[in-house]
């Protein structure tokens, strides 16, 4: 590889935040851990624990790993000192346009000039992250997937400007992750979201017509299709506002009526109903 990734800055303890956090310290590549708030920095260590100790459980993982991935774990709450020195930084704030622009500028100020900059965005254009930034060719989609941990996947999304040696180095640093990187281009929803979602709008589509129970629409799928959760427990995990947000893209990207959100989904978020983190969605998790 010609650059070696050697230490990495993740922006966001969030679930996905701290389990690229987690991957990373597990296999031994020091992480700087950015939050804006010391609870929410505790929260993140506190779950990367309890992930890394459901490893030791299962032994695929001993305890000298798990104390050394939480050691090389160092929180910061401030943006520019933590993204400073180090090889790569992976943001995984919010999907908000906004949120994103300010974290990209101030960190294109403060990195190093060799720094590799990856978003974790599972919508948001990544051509128009780069130009929010003086090195759009450094500038990558590294999108992984609930739970980090376990998932294999890293959809590796090249914005227009992306080198090949970003790419390279990108796609080798997945690998000695565990992960199995998948190059795509920057089209809206990439391909991820671009097949998954459609699917979970018909989800939920079946359930506003009256045609199955959100029960009897996961098990079809789950026993029929082999899906390890049906599409509407999997909504609920993502979160249906992730759902809707994504949808959007979709549908504003491509202009397509084939994409347009469901009513009864847009119900949902507009009640408040967004899945697991607020306690109901499709189910109920109280
Ligand atoms: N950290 C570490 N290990 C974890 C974990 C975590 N956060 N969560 C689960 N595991 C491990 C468990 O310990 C267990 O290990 P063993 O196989 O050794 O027993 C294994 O994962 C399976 O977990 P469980 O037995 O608790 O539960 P399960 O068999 O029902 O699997 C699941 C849970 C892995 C979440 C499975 O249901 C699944 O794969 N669901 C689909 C998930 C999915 O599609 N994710 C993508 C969402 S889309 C996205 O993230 C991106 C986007 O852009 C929207």
């Amino acid at each position: 590889m010609s650059v070696q990734i050697k230490s990495v800055a993740v922006i966001g303890g969030g679930t996905m935040g701290n389990g690229i956090a987690h991957v990373f310290a597990m296999n031994r590549i020091p992480v700087n851990l950015i939050e804006t708030k010391q609870e929410f920095a505790d929260r993140a260590m506190a779950t990367i624990e309890k992930n890394l100790d459901r490893m030791v459980a299962k032994e695929k993982i001993d305890v000298e790993t798990k104390d050394a991935a939480l050691n090389s774990i160092s929180v910061f709450l401030d943006l520019r000192k933590g993204v400073k020195g180090v090889d790569l930084v992976i943001e995984a704030v919010p999907e908000n346009l906004d949120i994103k622009k300010s974290v990209w500028t101030a960190v294109d100020e403060a990195a190093d000039a060799h720094t590799i900059f990856a978003s974790n965005t599972s919508s948001i254009s990544i051509t128009k992250l780069a130009a929010l930034t003086k090195r759009p060719d450094k500038f990558i989609g590294m999108h992984f997937f609930n739970p980090v941990p376990v998932m294999k996947l890293v959809e590796i999304v090249n914005g227009l400007d992306t080198s090949e040696e970003t790419y390279k180095v990108v796609e080798e640093t997945s690998r000695l992750l565990g992960k199995t990187p998948v190059p795509v281009n920057d089209m809206p929803g990439f391909v991820s979201n671009r097949v998954l979602m459609p699917m979970i709008n018909e989800a939920v589509f079946a359930v506003y017509e009256g045609v199955a129970t959100p029960e009897n629409v996961d098990q079809v799928m789950m026993l029929g299709m082999a899906h390890p959760m049906g599409p509407l427990r999997l909504a609920d995990f993502i979160g249906l506002d992730v759902c809707l947000d994504i949808l959007n893209v979709l549908y504003d990207g491509f202009k397509d009526p084939k994409y347009r959100p469901c009513p009864l989904l847009i119900k949902m978020v507009d009640a408040g109903k967004l899945g697991n983190k607020t306690g109901e969605g499709f189910y109920s998790y109280s």
